[in-house]
C-alpha cells in the first residue's frame, strides 16, 4: 500500500529552484532513504511533504491527505524530525516530552519512549545542556510522541558518535518492525545500505536514480549518477 506519493513536486525559493519536479512513492512499512549532498533539496522536499511548507506545483499525498490542506489531520499521524529543530535551552527533557505529548489528540506513553530511547537518566536535564548527540536523540524520539504512521527523519545520525548511530540505526530498525514508514534523509550511503529498502539519490533538485540500495551499484552508470555516489561514498563507482 503506498503511503506518500509524489508527482512531479516543485519548489523554488526567489531564484533557486530547491525542488525540480520530484515523482517518488514510498510504500506502507518502507524505510525509504533520500541521499544527496549538501544543497540537493532533501530538507526542501521533506517540508513539503510534511505540510512545514508551501510547494509552487506537483502532486503531494501523504496517507492520502494533501499536506497543505489536510495539515492539521496529518500531523496527527505523521511524526518530524527536521535538520535545524530547537527547543528553549531551560527546557528540561521530561518537560519536552509533555509539551509534544499535548499537541496531540492520542500520544503514545511517552515515558516509555523516553526509556525506549535512554533518556530516562537525562530527564531532568536541561536541553541547553545536552550534547547534539543527545539532543538529535532526544529529537527523534519527540517525532514518536503522537504515535505516527510515517516518520520524517531529517539527517538522522549527523553529530552522533559510531556507537551512538549503530544504537540509533537498531532503534530505526524496530520502528519498522511495527510497521511504521520511515523516510530518512542521509548524507551517508553506508546508512543508506544499513538501514533502507529503497533509496533516491537526490541531486539538484532531481532524483537521478531510485532503487535498493544493491540496484544502485548495479545499476547502469551515468555521470550524475558516479559523481553523486563519489560525494556521498567517497568511494568510486567505476
Ligand atoms: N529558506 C530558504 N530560502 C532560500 N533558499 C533556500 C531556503 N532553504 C533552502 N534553500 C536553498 O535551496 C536549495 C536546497 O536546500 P535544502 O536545504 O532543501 O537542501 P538539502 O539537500 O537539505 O541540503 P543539506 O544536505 O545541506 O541539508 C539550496 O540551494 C538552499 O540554499
Ligand atoms: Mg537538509
Amino acid at each position: 500500500m503506498t503511503v506518500i506519493e509524489i508527482e512531479n513536486l516543485r519548489k523554488t525559493y526567489k531564484s533557486r529552484t530547491a525542488v525540480d519536479g520530484i515523482s517518488l512513492t514510498v510504500d506502507r512499512g518502507e524505510i525509504f532513504g533520500i541521499a544527496g549532498t549538501n544543497g540537493a533539496g532533501k530538507t526542501t522536499l521533506v517540508e513539503c511533504a510534511s505540510g512545514l511548507r508551501h510547494r509552487d506545483s506537483g502532486v503531494l499525498r501523504v496517507l492520502g491527505m494533501d499536506p497543505q490542506t489536510d495539515r492539521r489531520a496529518l500531523q496527527q499521524r505523521i511524526g518530524v524530525q527536521l535538520q535545524e529543530s530547537a527547543l528553549p535551552d531551560a527546557l528540561k527533557v521530561d518537560e519536552a516530552f509533555r509539551l509534544y505529548a499535548s499537541l496531540y489528540d492520542d500520544p503514545v506513553d511517552w515515558r516509555v519512549l523516553m526509556d525506549e530511547w535512554g533518556l530516562t537518566e537525562r530527564r531532568r536535564a536541561r536541553f541547553g545542556s545536552l550534547s547534539g548527540g543527545w539532543k538529535q536523540r532526544l529529537f527523534i524520539a519527540l517525532a514518536l510522541v503522537g504515535g505516527p504512521e510515517v516518520v520524517f527523519l531529517d539527517e538522522l545520525t549527523t553529530g552522533l558518535d559510531p556507537a551512538a548511530r549503530r544504537t540509533t540505526w537498531d532503534l530505526i530498525r524496530k520502528l519498522r518492525d511495527r510497521g511504521l514508514t520511515v523516510v530518512l534523509v542521509t548524507h551517508f550511503m553506508d546508512e543508506a545500505e544499513a538501514l533502507c529498502d529503497r533509496v533516491s539519490i537526490v541531486d539538484n533538485g532531481r532524483i537521478i536514480a531510485t532503487g535498493s540500495p544493491a540496484d544502485l551499484i548495479r545499476q547502469a552508470r551515468t555521470d550524475s549518477l558516479d559523481s553523486a555516489y563519489l560525494a556521498l561514498t567517497g568511494k568510486d563507482l567505476s
